[in-house]
């Protein structure tokens, strides 16, 4: 069974993903953690990231994995390191090609192949699953997150104003909207769950509820 949660930055779907694949047993991909990888791997081969053949063909050639909830690039373990601000704002010169964009969408495919599999990111229950049994998409106002966001940064110790949390979310937001291929978009079969005013307990057992109802 696929659940694809879909949504906006800071929506909240990581870490709501990760419980939901932990209470029902599945697995969990978080394909925005493909996309960061692949850019940062762009960035240490210094390629020229607005050339995008040269980039399709580079994602071509990367050993690119997803192992116990961890992304590789062959045998490193670069979870951590692509939550980078440099590694974010480069992400959109990969994610904008389409031809990134179907080798990545492979990628995820033949992960999920045969699993019981809980998938977050942008595109999937729309693009790369659409016979998914269960789409959400996860949202919530753009202040809500951009407040979420900036409680998240000050947690590990980095302070950032609400303003330039928010100024940068709504750029996210547009190029993720604005994208020809795999843009931010609910899946017409997705349940909406709007986040605002909710707990993460109650946005958990929503969609828990949701895909048992499914299964
Ligand atoms: O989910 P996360 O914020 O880590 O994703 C980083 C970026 O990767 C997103 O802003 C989006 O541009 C891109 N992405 C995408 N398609 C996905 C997942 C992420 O284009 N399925």
């Amino acid at each position: 069974m696929i659940v694809t949660i879909d949504g906006p930055a800071g929506a909240g779907k990581s870490s709501i993903a990760h419980q939901v694949a932990s209470q029902l047993a599945f697995e969990f991909l978080d394909t925005g953690a493909l996309y960061r990888a692949a850019t940062l791997a762009a960035i240490r081969a210094k390629l020229d990231l607005e050339n995008a053949d040269g980039l399709a063909e580079f994602v071509g050639s990367l050993e690119l994995s997803w192992q116990d909830r961890s992304v590789r690039l062959g045998d490193e373990d670069v979870s951590e390191l692509i939550r980078t601000p440099e590694v974010t704002k480069s992400i959109r010169f990969l994610a904008d090609v389409p031809a990134v964009r179907a080798q990545l969408s492979q990628i995820q495919r033949d992960i999920a192949a045969g699993r019981d599999i809980v998938t977050e990111g942008r595109d999937q229950g729309a693009e790369v699953f659409p016979h998914a049994e269960c789409k959400v998409f996860l949202t919530a106002s753009p202040l809500e997150r951009a407040k979420r966001r900036m409680r998240q940064l000050a947690d590990s110790g980095r302070y950032v104003s609400l303003e330039d949390v928010l100024s940068a979310q709504n750029q996210r937001d547009l190029e993720d909207r604005m994208r020809d291929v795999g843009r931010l978009r609910a899946a017409e079969d997705a349940v909406v769950v709007n986040t605002d005013g909710m707990s993460p307990e109650e946005v958990l057992q929503q969609i828990v509820s949701l895909v048992r109802s499914r299964i």
